[in-house]
């Protein structure tokens, strides 16, 4: 209800008081001038020398702050996780690949929850490395297989996709593939696993349905204000497909990327934070309470996201709407919250929206805490030209073009997954 009541007062603030606060700042002279919450300084004040100190002292305060304040906590644990495999074959992919569809059932008392799992693992490993992210609207868009199963769950309408009803149907088979370079991941010798996102709590500001509706007590109708918001709830989602994976000796577990673009993208990030099991992070184009600078107020600010997704974040990150400064942490910390695990954070030239440059600046300002581990970060503060990647266990590249995950995209991912998940 509060949520629902701060939506309320929001919209009407932006409406008819100040449209002026709420309007995306695209100029870097505007930027203001903010010290960068330091990685290596306790809250209490104590400087962190080594690796075992910022596991033990750092890293800890700093996952309870993003836990508390910006993602929110899982309020329990599950009775149950099972898997069913629902469909299999050998000869995927004109015999390129092995298929497998996975349901994966959550239970929780007498509450339940299904997901489905698209894994295609390439035929020359024996056991494969992969990369396992959420899509935007089902398994079966991904590719043009037929075999494919159309998810049944609440699917957002676009009618560019053929998607009316909330229903996806035949009709958007394959209208993404151009955001997954199935073929080139097979080819490098990586297996690909995806899940449709809504499966696990629908992308909509109602907290009846989904992962959260699973945990609650009797008469709660949503979180709590320290609880997930629907960013954890898909993180946690991927993290029991990892259990999942973890049991399948066709797969290298110990080899498993978290991916995801946008907001898929912050949850991927939240994911492999909270999941230390995964190998490594990819965050595509995730943009403010992803890898951005939430400081730099540039393009989306906190205060915006709560108010077009007041379901993302817990109720807490509220306070620092329109506020940033008072913030103790910034997204940098969260980045580094990934290490000695490999990172990848990538930006696209027109997508100001997601702050390029604040997603480059807090990729750089991790590698204290790499290099704390012998691990290589990036230690210039220049941002790299269009096209020209950097490529360290922390890795950035700027794309020409949109907000969007292209081929480009994929084949960056790829050389640098062979050099630090694969090796
Ligand atoms: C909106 C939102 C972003 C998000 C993006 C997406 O633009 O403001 O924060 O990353 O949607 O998920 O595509």
């Amino acid at each position: 209800m509060k949520k629902i009541i701060n939506y309320a007062i929001t919209l009407l603030f932006m409406t008819h008081f100040s449209s002026a606060q709420f309007e995306p700042n695209y100029d870097e002279t505007k930027v203001p001038v903010f010290p960068i919450p330091d990685l290596m300084t306790t809250f209490s004040g104590e400087t962190v020398s080594n690796g075992e100190e910022w596991n033990t002292k750092r890293r800890p305060e700093l996952f309870n702050f993003f836990e508390e304040n910006v993602y929110g906590k899982v309020p329990g644990t599950l009775d149950n996780v099972s898997f069913k495999t629902v469909e299999q074959n050998e000869d995927a992919l004109n015999g390129k690949a092995y298929r497998k569809q996975i349901e994966v059932t959550l239970q929780k008392g007498s509450r339940s929850l299904n997901y489905n799992i698209l894994l295609y693992l390439p035929k020359n490993k024996d056991k494969a490395p992969l990369f396992l992210g959420y899509n935007f609207f089902g398994n079966h868009t991904i590719t043009r297989d037929p075999k494919v199963l159309v998810s049944q769950a609440w699917t957002k309408n676009n009618e560019e996709l053929g998607i009316t009803g909330n229903q996806a149907t035949e009709t958007s088979r394959g209208v993404r593939t151009n955001r997954w370079a199935i073929d080139k991941i097979l080819d490098k010798g990586f297996g690909l696993a995806v899940i449709y996102y809504g499966e696990v709590d629908p992308d909509k500001n109602d907290f009846s349905d989904g992962l959260h509706a699973l945990f609650y007590k009797e008469g709660q109708k949503q979180p709590k204000a320290d609880e997930w918001g629907s960013i954890a709830a898909w993180a946690f989602g991927l993290s029991r497909a990892l259990d999942f994976l973890e049991k399948d000796n066709q797969v290298d577990a110990s080899k498993v990327i978290a991916f995801g673009h946008s907001r898929l993208g912050k949850a991927a990030l939240w994911a492999g934070v909270m999941d230390q099991r995964f190998a490594g992070v990819i965050s595509n184009n995730s943009g403010c309470g992803g890898a951005a600078l939430s400081k730099r107020k540039f393009g989306e600010t906190v205060g915006r996201i709560n108010a077009s997704f007041p379901h993302w974040f817990c109720d807490n990150f509220e306070k620092y709407n329109e506020n940033e400064e008072a913030l103790p942490i910034d997204q940098h910390q969260l980045l580094a919250l990934i290490a000695p695990r490999p990172l990848y954070v990538a930006s696209a030239e027109e997508d100001q929206w997601a702050d390029p440059r604040g997603e480059f600046l807090s990729a750089h300002y991790t590698f204290p805490v790499y290099g704390l581990f012998g691990k290589e970060g990036i230690t210039s503060k220049r941002m790299p030209k269009v096209n020209q990647p950097i490529q360290n266990t922390v890795a950035y590249h700027i794309r020409t073009g949109v907000h969007d995950v292209t081929d480009y995209d994929w084949e960056q991912y790829l050389i640098w997954a062979q050099k630090f998940i694969e090796n």
